[in-house]
């Protein structure tokens, strides 16, 4: 077992950081997650940008590991190799000397608070379109997602070698229904078996499109000025709706602004094939030239620069190892600031301790590796033994917290009935540690015993019950709880406060931090719990770490 994560020590760091080496460092990471509906081809983009960069050598890695989104037995099945997905969660490889981090996002939309704290730790996203299917359910959400922090988005319509919807048509709807501007960096030149390739509007060239799957090092062939009149000859309908289309693009003005893109509202748009390789270098070059570096960060106290000297790292993600035998996990910390170096010394700041890190992780598509340094973008695997919550922060010593990690109240709630009734100590534990983990959210009412749970999405409940028996050995059985929804409570008046709690004990239970949530039965009872008690505060989310009240 690794000795990654010890409490207590004393002596004080001693890496000294040049601060030329960080900004350096810094300036060439890109940190981004790919996000789709479903269907619409991350999974073969994640592969083929991995293809490219030269971190996996074959495809097939990243689609072997791809869970069953669809059949929960397949899903479990998958789960149950977690050192895989563990691996696989974040992948970080180098392409035109960035350092490029890519993390994954479960698809599935019953795991959508799992998708958002992964989205709260990077600084760009590629989203995903099928070209036939246009704007899907979990591509608005999930959109509305990056919107919150106006993270810029890069937009790849894939799947062009198949009969798809006009592109006009799909671009409009990105614009209409996602709320975002487009501005076409390449343009499709036929689609389906009239595929020809597509125009660079910025480069004045075609890339002409080769079926089949094409070796990642392998360039596409790039037609300029007579050579893109010659095509004209072959494929003529082809290329006129393309110069017609993209005659009219540009005419509304939809040309490509680093600025407008930086600050979320514009999207530069690709169109390709991931399964054929074609339009993804485009994607990679985007990243690089366009994305941004790690961002600054907004604390409780002030805004924490990436290119400052001293280390700062907040936990978005937790996974269980793939060891039940040894109860260690691993904490997924994005740097926010300085260098990680290993061995170095930090302070947790929910705790107040110190601690030592060292052997932290980074993640390669199919295996883990020993990582010696970390800049900020970078994600770091931390083992430890629960000591590590989501959204806990480490620093070299200053104390802060790093906002916008939210819990979001449950809309499903269950409580576990124990098939061995004496069993309810390892249930109790069993489910604060999977609490912790975020897999889903536990709650202790004041005035019964059996623990509630809840989750946004049904298939959580499954997860957490398979989870119970093999790791926990608990055997237990989750029953509906008849809960609409929870909300936190607070009022700045605690007298009024312990007459609220006096009056509703019934319905109030303790998360996991000790804040109180007020569980109502129908919506109608929670409008008028608050019209009862006006001075009384209901919140819908709350931020991790953060002590209520
Ligand atoms: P996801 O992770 O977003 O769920 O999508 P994934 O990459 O698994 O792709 C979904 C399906 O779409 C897969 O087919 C994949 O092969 C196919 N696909 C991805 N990109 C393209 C493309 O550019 N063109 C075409 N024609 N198909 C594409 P499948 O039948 O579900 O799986 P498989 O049997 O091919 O593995």
């Amino acid at each position: 077992m690794s000795e990654a994560l010890d409490s207590g020590m004393s002596e004080a760091a001693t890496t000294v950081v040049q601060e030329g080496d960080v900004v350096r460092e810094v300036g060439r990471r890109r940190t981004f997650a790919i996000i789709s509906h479903p269907d619409a081809g991350k999974t073969t983009l994640t592969e083929k940008l991995l293809l490219f960069g030269g971190a996996i050598q074959m495809a097939g890695t990243v689609k072997a590991r791809k869970s069953g989104r669809h059949a929960t037995s397949d899903w479990l099945e998958i789960e149950k190799q977690r050192g895989i997905s563990v691996a696989s969660s974040v992948m970080q490889f180098t392409y035109d000397n960035c350092v490029i981090n890519l993390l994954d996002t479960p698809g599935h939309q019953d795991f959508s608070e799992d998708t958002y704290r992964v989205l709260t730790a990077v600084d760009s996203a590629v989203m995903v379109v099928d070209a036939a299917k246009g704007v899907e359910e979990q591509t608005i959400k999930l959109l509305e997602v990056c919107r919150l922090r106006n993270t810029p988005i890069i937009t790849f319509i894939n799947k062009m070698d198949r009969e798809v919807r006009e592109p006009l048509e799909v671009l409009d709807e990105i614009e209409s229904v996602l709320n975002i501007r487009c501005a076409p960096v390449t343009w499709p030149i036929g689609m389906g078996k009239r595929f020809q390739g597509v125009y660079h509007l910025l480069n004045d060239e075609v890339l002409r499109f080769a079926p089949g799957e094409a070796k990642a090092g392998q360039e596409v062939e790039l037609l300029k000025g007579v050579q893109i009149e010659q095509l004209a000859q072959k494929a003529p309908s082809e290329m006129q709706n393309m110069r017609d289309e993209t005659e009219l693009i540009m005419g509304a003005g939809a040309s490509f602004d680093l600025q407008e893109f930086l600050q979320g509202k514009q999207t530069p748009v690709f169109f390709g094939s991931g399964i054929n390789n074609f339009g993804v270098r485009e994607v990679l070059h985007a990243l690089v030239d366009w994305a941004p570096a790690p961002l600054p960060r907004e604390t409780d106290k002030r805004m924490v620069q990436p290119t400052e000297t001293a280390f700062t790292g907040f936990v978005f993600k937790i996974q269980a190892n793939m060891d039940p035998n040894h109860r260690d996990r691993i904490a997924f910390l994005r740097v926010c600031s300085g260098r990680y170096s290993s061995g170095m010394k930090v302070r947790h700041r929910r705790t107040g301790k110190e601690m030592k890190l060292a052997n932290a992780v980074t993640f390669m598509a199919n295996e883990r590796s020993r990582m010696d340094e970390a800049y900020a973008g970078d994600i770091i695997g931390v083992h430890n033994h629960g000591q590590l919550q989501i959204g806990d922060v480490l620093t070299e010593g200053e104390v802060l917290t790093f906002k916008g990690i939210p819990y979001f109240a449950p809309e499903l709630f269950s409580r576990a009935r124990l098939r061995d009734p004496m069993k309810a100590k390892q249930l109790l534990k069993g489910l604060r540690q999977l609490g912790e983990e975020g897999a889903v959210q536990v709650f202790e009412p004041l005035v019964d015993m059996t623990p509630l749970i809840g989750a946004v999405g049904q298939l959580q409940f499954e997860v957490v019950e398979h989870r119970l028996k093999s790791e926990y050995g608990v055997d237990a059985v989750f029953e509906r709880a008849g809960i609409h929804t929870a909300r936190w409570v607070t009022c700045p008046d605690a007298v009024h406060l312990s007459e609220f709690v006096k009056a509703n004990q019934g319905r109030l239970a303790k998360d996991v931090d000790g804040n109180y949530a007020y569980l109502a039965d129908t919506r109608v009872n929670l409008r008028l719990a608050m019209e009862r008690w006006p001075k009384v505060e209901f919140h819908a989310t709350r931020e991790h770490g953060q002590q209520l009240g």
